[in-house]
């Protein structure tokens, strides 16, 4: 049984992801430092699956820390999703974002080399297409024309893992390109909700659905789209940890760099995701326009055919899914709700 070192698994992807590698027949071990997710997740893990794995509070900066879990663990391969997430806080804080993005990403890689693991998969990004790339993004297209340091710090990690590969041909590395992951694991034991007032639409949403916030603004109705607002691919969560255990796969009888779009290959509206989060929820979600947000693209999508000819992977699940299961997450976290679904 091959063992994944798992970077960042107490969050939101990685999460989902873990519970799909130990229900595919991988061991795992997680190394997560917690500043955006929770222990109580990789109990939770442990609940859907009912598989126990070794886990280290451990910073990807902490270079000791982390030549010790590589000394502990006999890893055949890492999927990382360690990182940084926040394009508005990238902006504030690039150093932060290039410290812990980059520099982690390189301490990782260089106790992979010391301990000959050389197989990687990489959560990296839409967000590296840029600005200039006609729709539906496709891999072959340019990368690099980056408007935030998150998303530098993206092109850059893809950038060296493409030199790594290049340097030494037992190298081998997955770099897949998500869209908007939305949604959560049907159990509703994990899923997405993050502190403060949340930067991205669907935990928006759950907030105002919630009544916590009073009404969703949406940024910009005067695009040209099908109905004047933002278009995105959001795909599921769950979709998506299907997706790194096809590329994880694949890895293990590949050499060099492989990049892989994870998206659905649909967009949809903002109006569309707020209608049908109603549809499926019954909560109505208030909403105002308000003015573009700085830096938004007004429309993009992906070419999702390679993923599905090369890793046999499409997205199974419709939006319709995804608005049901990201609030089924946020009601059970609520312990009246728990308590009736135990009775
Ligand atoms: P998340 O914040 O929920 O998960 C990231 C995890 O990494 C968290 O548990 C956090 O505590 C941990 N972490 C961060 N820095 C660390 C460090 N230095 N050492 C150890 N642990 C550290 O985010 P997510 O949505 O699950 O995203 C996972 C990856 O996918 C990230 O790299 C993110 O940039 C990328 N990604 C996310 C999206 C999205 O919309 N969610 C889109 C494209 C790419
Ligand atoms: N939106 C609103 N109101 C909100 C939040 C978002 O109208 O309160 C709109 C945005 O303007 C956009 C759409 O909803 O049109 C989606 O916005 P998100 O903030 O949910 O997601 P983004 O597409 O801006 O970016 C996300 C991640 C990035 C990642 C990118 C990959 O935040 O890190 O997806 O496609 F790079």
């Amino acid at each position: 049984m091959k063992t994944i070192l798992v970077t960042g698994g107490a969050g939101f992807i990685g999460s989902h992801t873990c519970v799909e590698l130990l229900q595919n027949g991988y061991r795992i071990c997680v190394v997560d430092n917690f500043c955006n997710s929770s222990p109580a997740t990789l109990d939770a893990i442990h609940e859907i699956t009912g598989k126990y794995f070794p886990s280290y509070n451990c910073d990807l900066i902490d270079e000791k820390a982390l030549a010790q879990v590589f000394q502990e663990e006999k890893i055949d391969a890492v999927i990382h999703f360690a990182g940084l997430k926040a394009v508005g806080e990238s902006v504030q804080k690039p150093t932060l974002y290039y410290r812990n993005n980059v520099t982690g990403t390189l301490n990782l890689l260089e106790q992979m080399e010391q301990n000959g693991v050389r197989r990687l998969v990489f959560s990296s990004s839409a967000t590296v297409y840029g600005e200039n790339n006609p729709i539906p993004y496709k891999e072959d297209m340019p990368t690099g024309q980056t408007t935030n340091p998150y998303g530098t710090t993206k092109a850059m990690i893809e950038q060296i893992l493409r030199d790594l590969c290049q340097s030494d041909s037992r190298w081998s590395t997955m770099l897949l390109r998500y869209f908007n992951p939305i949604g959560a694991h049907p159990s509703g034991l994990i899923g997405e909700d993050p502190n403060g007032i949340p930067n991205n639409l669907m935990p928006y949403i759950m907030r105002v659905a919630q009544g916590t916030l009073p009404y969703l603004n949406i940024f910009g109705n005067d695009y040209p789209t099908k109905d004047g607002t933002g278009v995105r691919d959001y795909i599921h969560v769950c979709d998506l940890a299907v997706g790194h255990v096809k590329a994880l796969n694949a890895l293990f009888a590949q050499e060099g760099a492989s990049v892989y779009n994870l998206g659905t290959g649909q967009g949809s509206s903002v109006l569309e995701v707020v209608k049908t989060f109603e549809q499926e929820s019954g909560v109505p979600v208030p909403y105002q326009f308000a003015p573009r947000r700085a830096g938004d693209l007004p429309e993009y999508f992906a070419d999702a055919s390679k993923a599905m000819q090369e890793l046999g992977w499409q997205a199974q699940f419709t939006l319709a899914d995804m608005c049901r299961d990201s609030w089924n997450f946020i009601k059970m976290k609520s312990p009246s709700e728990r308590e009736l679904v135990a009775k």
